[in-house]
């Protein structure tokens, strides 16, 4: 973690001088940053957007020589097909040269825990080498840690900068959770600063929420907001363990600790296992969960 932050705190000096230097000629420059999506229902797509406009940066979607069916079963079932043949999805040639660029932008939904194979497709054609690489995804439960660990294992010499990640369902709350993330990330501002965006709209500081403190045997209380949360949620059947919570932007964030258990007695059911959920309680509305880490 201290080396990232060093690593981090480097590229920022150097990023920030380079920008007071280039700034009289900044408008005439090529940008700096890429976006790169793939995106099969819009949600992605729209996040993709929203950080091109951001950040002022260039924007490609990935798209596929043969796209998938739109229908849900069909895409699973292809994707299944694919994965026992070991194929991936062909795609598109990029326009863009990835090699022109500082910082890779890369969007994808979360399929069956990780990136969408068009992203595995893309990460055998494209070299990150040396290239700050921002993941960014949308999901119906989670999946940005798992599908970050895999970037990084697929692309071991890129800088993979801990990303952002919303679930479908709260897309609404997204544009002000990137403006979170985009303030946090110092070295992002100064991409900001190089790539000609109004600095000043984005300069109040920003939510730095605190680490969550250990967790306590979860009270009454606590297993009803765990239980509000993730009801009518199909894809999860759990029960809250522990937890502890921390001051949020507008309200209180619960990191839970609970036991997921199969969902229908099959035998190709995921056995019971430990999930962190995080939830979400702000002023005068129900609770929701943000993400779900397996
Ligand atoms: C084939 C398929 C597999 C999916 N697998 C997962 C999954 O493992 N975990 C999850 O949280 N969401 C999963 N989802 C939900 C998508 O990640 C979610 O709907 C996402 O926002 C879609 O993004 P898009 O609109 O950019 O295509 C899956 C969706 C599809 C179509």
């Amino acid at each position: 973690m201290k080396t990232l932050k060093l690593m981090m705190l480097a590229v920022l000096a150097v990023m920030v001088v380079t920008s007071c230097s280039q700034k009289s000629q900044k408008s005439e420059k090529a940008s700096k940053v890429l976006v790169l999506y793939y995106s099969q229902t819009s949600n992605t797509k729209v996040l993709a957007q929203e950080i091109a406009k951001r950040l002022n940066a260039d924007i490609e979607e990935i798209t596929l020589e043969e796209p998938y069916d739109t229908a849900f079963q069909a895409t699973i079932d292809r994707c299944k097909a694919d994965r026992e043949k070991g194929i991936l999805p062909e795609i598109k040639p990029l326009k863009a040269n990835v090699a022109d660029y500082e910082w890779i932008f890369i969007g994808y939904p979360i399929w069956f825990g990780t990136y969408a194979p068009p992203i595995a497709s893309l990460l055998e054609k494209v070299d990150l080498s040396g290239k700050w690489v921002v993941p960014f995804c949308t999901f119906g439960s989670g999946g940005l840690e798992s599908s970050m660990k895999d970037l990084a294992e697929k692309q071991p010499n890129a800088k993979v900068f801990p990303g952002y990640g919303v679930r479908a369902a709260r897309m609404d709350a997204m544009p002000k959770e990137l403006e979170q993330f985009l303030k946090r990330n110092s070295a992002l501002m100064a991409v900001l600063d190089t790539t000609n965006v109004a600095v000043n709209e984005q300069a109040d500081s920003p939510f730095v929420p605190a680490d969550f403190p250990e967790q306590h045997p979860v009270s009454a209380d606590e297993a009803a907001i765990f239980d509000a949360a993730v009801n009518g949620y199909p894809m999860l059947n759990a029960k809250a363990k522990s937890v502890a919570s921390r001051t949020a932007l507008d309200g209180i964030e619960y990191e839970f600790t609970a036991m997921d258990m199969p969902r229908e007695k099959k035998p190709d059911m995921p056995p019971a296992s430990e999930i962190k959920v995080y939830v979400l309680v702000e002023k005068d509305k129900a609770p929701v969960f943000i993400r779900v880490v397996r």
